[in-house]
């Protein structure tokens, strides 16, 4: 059986970049993307803010290029690679969680992403969490930023998901949600 949940598509390298200036990351913080693919989000983490970051994948041969890049680029001591289901990743060092899947995806994984401490910010490229809608996110050009803050108070008793399938760009934020911060600093930011 295919094993896959989400096919290999990288996020752009501007778009990673301000996903991270979204995280508002600490010092402390240990970050890790599920579904790591080259682990371009892990090794800019490691990069540029200095946090630790795991990664996790099924594809052996993405972790390779994973823990190339994160050689190439110096962070080996600050970033791991692990091969593995992401559904059943272990979450407990994490405070940071980054996500590029499919919505319904991150629905299966959002009881163990609720039930993270609270303070632990979760960011995902383009699509959401059904009603679990994000605190904040914005458009960088057409790729929509989501961040969620788990509170520890998140009531979410069904999965009717709060999109608009079928859109153009397959954002399942409607544009005019009230989340949406317009001209957000983070984005508009000189890039490192
Ligand atoms: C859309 S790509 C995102 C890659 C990277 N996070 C990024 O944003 O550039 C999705 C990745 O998830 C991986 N993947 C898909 N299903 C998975 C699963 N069940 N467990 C672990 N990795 C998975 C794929 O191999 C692929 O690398």
């Amino acid at each position: 059986m295919y094993p896959y949940d989400a096919p290999y598509i990288p996020t752009p390298i501007e778009v990673v970049r301000a996903m991270l200036r979204v995280a508002e990351l600490r010092p402390d913080d240990v970050l890790i993307d599920l579904g790591c693919g080259d682990g371009r989000i892990v090794v800019e983490a490691a990069r540029l803010h200095g946090v630790r970051a795991i990664g996790v994948d099924l594809d052996e041969n993405l972790l390779a290029c994973a823990r190339a890049s994160a050689r190439t680029a110096g962070v080996e001591g600050l970033v791991s690679f692990r091969c593995g289901n992401l559904l059943e990743a272990d979450l407990s060092e994490a405070s940071v969680v980054m996500l590029y899947m499919l919505t319904e995806v991150n629905l299966r994984l959002r009881p163990r992403l609720v039930a993270m401490p609270a303070g632990t910010r979760i960011v995902a490229h383009r699509f959401g969490m059904g009603e679990w809608e994000p605190e904040r996110f914005w458009m960088l050009g057409t790729a929509p930023i989501l961040r969620w803050r788990v509170t520890g108070e998140e009531d979410l008793p069904g999965t009717k998901p709060f999109t608009t399938p079928g859109s153009a760009d397959r954002c399942d934020c409607p544009t005019d949600h009230p989340a949406r911060q317009h001209d957000s600093p983070f984005i508009h930011e000189e890039q490192p």
